[in-house]
C-alpha cells in the first residue's frame, strides 16, 4: 500500500532530527567533562527494534501494566473524550501497540477521529502508518516524522478540533527533570482549553525491581544502549570498539531516577570522521545515555499543577506499578 500521502516529516529530509543534528549533539556531547549523548539518539531502526523486544522482556513491567490499564479503561477514556469529532495526537508514539486498543474501540464505538503518531524515528512512523492502513483501511491518520516539540508547534496549527493527546510509555521520564515542565508547559501552550493529555507514569516502587526492568538478564537493554555507538559507527564513520564498553545502569535516589550509562573498559581514543576529531577514554569513565525517571503521586500533582493541567482521572494497573493520568488544559 502506498503510505506517502499518510505522513510527512518535519525534519531536514535527511532521516536526521532536527535542532543541532546528530553529528554536532555527539562532538558536544563526547566534548563534556562528563561525557553524555541525548536518549534521543537510541532510536534508529536498530533502536527500535531492540526496544520492540525490550517491551517484551519479562523484567520490563511498564508496558505491560499500560497495556493492561489501557484495556480495563478504554470507555473511561471514551466518557472523558465525549463526542468528536478530536485528533487523537500521539507524542512519541514508537509502533503504537498499546494504542491500537484505543484506536479499536474509539472506531467500535463510532467517535469521529483523525490518529495523528508523532516520532522522531520515520521507520517507526512508516511501520505505524502502513500497520493502521492494513488494520483500519478507512481511519483518518496523519502520521508526522518529528521530535516532540516540533510536534506540538505543528499541533497548535490544528486547532480547528479538539485534542486528545497521549504520551504514553512513561516516555515523558526520559527528560532531564528540569525539562519535564518546560516540555508540559509547551504542551499546553500549543493546546486548547479543554483538551484532554493522556500521560503514562512510571511510579516509584521497590528499587531492585525497577532495577531489574533496565539491567535484563537476557542482556537486551545492554544491546540497546550499545546501539547507540554502532550508530556513531555507521552514520558518523565512528570507530567505536563496541566490546570495550559495559552497560552499566544505576537507581539514583536523589534523582527518582535509573540512569544508564556506557561504561569504557580501558582507556581509548575514539576517532570519528565526520566530526573529524579523536575523544580520548578514560578507564572506567562513564558516557551517560539515559535517564529513566520514576514518580510519586505527588511528582505527578505538582507538574499538572506547575503547569497549567487539572488532573480529570487517574487510572492504575492492578498492582499500582504505573499510572495513566488523564490532563485537562485550563486556560
Ligand atoms: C522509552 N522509555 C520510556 C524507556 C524507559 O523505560 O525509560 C526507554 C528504555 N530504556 C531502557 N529500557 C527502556
Amino acid at each position: 500500500m502506498d503510505i506517502t500521502n499518510k505522513y510527512r516529516s518535519l525534519t531536514r529530509g535527511d532521516g536526521r532530527v532536527t535542532g543541532g543534528g546528530f553529528p554536532s549533539d555527539v562532538d558536544a556531547g563526547l566534548s563534556k567533562a562528563q561525557k553524555s549523548i541525548s536518549s534521543k539518539y537510541l532510536y534508529d531502526a536498530e533502536g527500535d527494534r531492540l526496544f520492540q523486544r525490550i517491551m517484551e522482556l519479562p523484567e520490563y513491567y511498564l508496558t505491560r501494566c499500560e497495556y493492561e490499564i489501557l484495556r480495563d479503561n478504554r470507555d473511561k477514556i471514551l466518557t472523558a473524550v465525549g463526542d468528536g469529532p478530536i485528533n487523537l495526537v500521539e507524542l512519541g508514539a514508537g509502533d503504537g501497540k498499546k494504542t491500537f486498543l484505543l484506536l479499536e474501540h474509539f472506531l467500535e464505538k463510532g467517535l469521529q477521529f483523525r490518529y495523528v503518531p508523532i516520532d522522531i524515528s520515520e521507520d517507526a512512523i512508516c511501520g505505524l502508518v502502513e500497520n493502521c492502513c492494513d488494520c483500519y483501511p478507512d481511519m483518518a491518520i496523519e502520521g508526522l516524522v518529528a521530535e516532540y516539540f516540533s510536534g506540538i508547534r505543528w499541533l497548535a496549527d490544528q486547532n480547528h478540533k479538539r485534542n486528545l493527546v497521549l504520551f504514553l510509555g512513561s516516555n515523558i521520564g526520559n527528560f532531564a527533570r528540569a525539562d519535564m515542565d518546560l516540555f508540559l508547559r509547551g504542551l499546553w501552550d500549543a493546546l486548547n482549553n479543554g483538551d484532554l493529555v493522556l500521560i503514562g507514569f512510571d511510579l516509584k516502587k521497590d528499587i531492585q525491581r525497577i532495577v531489574d526492568a533496565y539491567d535484563d538478564s537476557q542482556g537486551v537493554t545492554a544491546q540497546f544502549n550499545i546501539n547507540l555507538l554502532e550508530r556513531i559507527n555507521r552514520e558518523l564513520g565512528g570507530n567505536f570498539n563496541v566490546d570495550q564498553f559495559d552497560h552499566h545502569c544505576t537507581y539514583n535516589d536523589q534523582l527518582g531516577a535509573i540512569e544508564s550509562y556506557l561504561v569504557s573498559r580501558e582507556k581509548q581514543e575514539v576517532c570519528i570522521d565526520s566530526i573529524g576529531k579523536t575523544f580520548s577514554f578514560e578507564e572506567k569513565e562513564p558516557l551517560h545515555v539515559e535517564y529513566s525517571h520514576k514518580f510519586s503521586r505527588d511528582d505527578i500533582a505538582g507538574m499538572s499543577e506547575r503547569t497549567g493541567f487539572k488532573i480529570i482521572e487517574q487510572f492504575y494497573d492492578s498492582e499500582s506499578l504505573f499510572v495513566d493520568s488523564l490532563w485537562q488544559v485550563v486556560k
